[in-house]
């Protein structure tokens, strides 16, 4: 069995099966209804525990969805309605669940929490989200981007806006996948030095620009996202609007990219703030293929962990 808690602590030739194996059980159950099973049930038998102390919508009903199609049985729970939320610690949690449960996915606020639960747990642990990082969403947008491109490698990635918890696995990514990123946005939300540090070190470029059309020149693929995060305070977004204003992904921005660059955002979107309607809903846009890929890419992940 084996954790799935970040894209740079992933083997990258195991990163690239998983996306291979995503790929697969998504053309093996092309134009079937969604509730269908997979003709392979790796998962019958098996319980998976979904444990969000946050709100979720795709990350949620993917996991569900995608260990049902395989499967496997379900049970999702709410962070605040379970002794951890309580005082009972997330030592004695893991191994309390590692008892009744196959897999545990949770989406936790601290990183923290995440490593200890997969410390103590005898049942694979993923990552569902955490303030730092986002791994299986990126395993679905490079999944993405590779279906409707081809290999990723040595393509241009323009983050624009934040420099978040998803824009932190995206440079994880970029170590792994061999792709160069471009962050632009304001320097009180640059990306973490130690990430960019990592996809550094890893062989990739990577560049701090602040002008958002200089950063979008030769972009293959531009990335946004909320420019107010779960874990950030409500009392931020006034200054966070104001400071990220200038990097908003527009019709007019995307002109700067080349003509068949991809816009992609992990949703949920925020229309006519860090993105605008003509641009989620334009010709470059692949936003529902990502949220789809979500599926898949979990799918992979859950039968990697368990080895099955
Ligand atoms: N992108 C993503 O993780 O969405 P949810 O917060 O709805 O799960
Ligand atoms: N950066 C966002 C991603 C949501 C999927 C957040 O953490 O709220």
């Amino acid at each position: 069995m084996q954790h799935f808690l970040d894209i740079h602590t992933t083997d990258a030739g195991e990163l690239r099966d998983i996306i291979d194996g995503a790929r697969h059980m998504k053309t093996a159950r092309e134009g079937r209804p969604r509730g269908a099973a997979d003709d392979e049930q790796p998962l019958a038998g098996r319980m998976v525990a979904l444990i969000f102390e946050k709100p979720s919508t795709r990350t949620r009903t993917s996991f569900d969805v995608g260990v049902r199609q395989m499967g496997g049985e379900t049970m999702v729970l709410s962070g605040a309605d379970m002794q951890l939320g309580h005082g009972e610690t997330i030592a004695d949690t893991a191994r309390v669940m590692s008892r009744y449960v196959d897999l545990i996915m949770i989406r936790t606020f601290d990183e923290s929490v995440l490593q200890e639960m997969a410390e103590y747990a005898d049942v694979p642990v993923i990552n569902g989200l955490t303030d730092r990082t986002h791994p299986c969403q990126i395993m679905a947008d490079v999944m993405t981007y590779e279906e409707h491109r081809g290999p990723i490698r040595g393509k241009k990635v323009v983050w624009a806006g934040d420099g978040n918890n998803v824009c932190s696995s995206f440079l994880h990514a970029a170590g792994q996948f061999g792709f160069d990123m471009t962050f632009t946005g304001p320097a009180q939300l640059d990306p973490e030095d130690e990430f960019v540090g990592l996809a550094r070190k890893a062989g990739s470029t990577i560049t701090i620009e602040r002008d958002a059309f200089k950063a979008v020149e030769g972009a293959d693929l531009v990335v946004t996202d909320t420019w107010v995060s779960m874990h950030d305070s409500q009392s931020s977004k006034e200054r966070r609007h104001n400071m990220l204003r200038p990097y908003q992904v527009n019709a007019e921005l995307m002109k700067h990219a080349k003509d068949d660059a991809l816009f992609m955002h992990c949703l949920p979107a925020h229309r006519e703030e860090e993105v605008t309607s003509p641009v989620m809903d334009g010709p470059h846009s692949v936003v529902f293929d990502e949220a789809e890929n979500r599926l898949h890419a979990q799918k992979a992940i859950m039968r990697w962990c368990l080895g099955v």
